[in-house]
């Protein structure tokens, strides 16, 4: 396995728009969900992370990606206490983090500015399902399945039903995250049809 050294400076750029991050405790996986963020951004046709939008729909002005995987990342954990403190189920914390953190990465590849300027699918973002970049990464670093299943099943396009408790925490709070996203924005939900 080939290991890419980062630049410093890019991981404290990473670490400043994602600073839960620094709440991994294994210093590996901390390293390697950095770095997956800093190689999908290389890789990708933004300038800078927060040019990169959560939603290809919606101008760049709205909501940016970071913004949204910090967002289900704080839900995630939130979500986690409760769970634990109410039903004495314990979700694994490095686990849930690195997937939450991780769940949207290829995004950055999956969209790119269009000729007009307007955030759109990527040609890649075009062929490749959603979600399927992130964990190819993800396997390619050597991650644990469960943060691989999490990141897949995130999305209800793969058709992989969330099977353990980190994967289905954030199953829910990502979908919570952009239908409050949607319902702030005066939009419709139309929840059945995802199913
Ligand atoms: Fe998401």
């Amino acid at each position: 396995l080939t290991v890419v050294a980062h630049s410093a400076e890019d991981v404290a750029y990473v670490s400043s728009l994602l600073p839960e991050i620094d709440l991994i405790t294994d210093g590996e996986l901390r390293a390697d969900v950095a770095a997956i963020w800093i190689e999908c951004w290389h890789e990708s046709s933004w300038e800078r992370i927060e040019d990169a939008p959560k939603n290809p729909g919606l101008s760049r002005s709205d909501r940016p990606l970071y913004e949204h995987v910090r967002a289900v990342t704080q839900e995630a954990i939130a979500a986690a206490d409760v769970v634990e403190a109410r039903h004495g189920v314990v979700a694994d914390r490095d686990t849930l983090l690195a997937a939450a953190l991780l769940h949207d990465v290829s995004k950055l590849v999956e969209y790119r500015l269009d000729e007009s300027g307007d955030a759109g699918s990527s040609p890649f973002g075009k062929l490749v399902q959603h979600a399927v970049y992130a964990a190819h990464k993800a396997i390619e670093k050597g991650l644990p399945d469960e943060i691989v299943h999490a990141i897949v099943s995130h999305t209800r396009r793969s058709r992989v039903p969330p099977r353990t408790l980190e994967a289905l925490i954030l199953h829910y709070v990502d979908y919570l995250d952009t239908d409050v996203l949607l319902l702030a924005a005066g939009q419709q939900l139309d929840l059945h049809k995802r199913w």
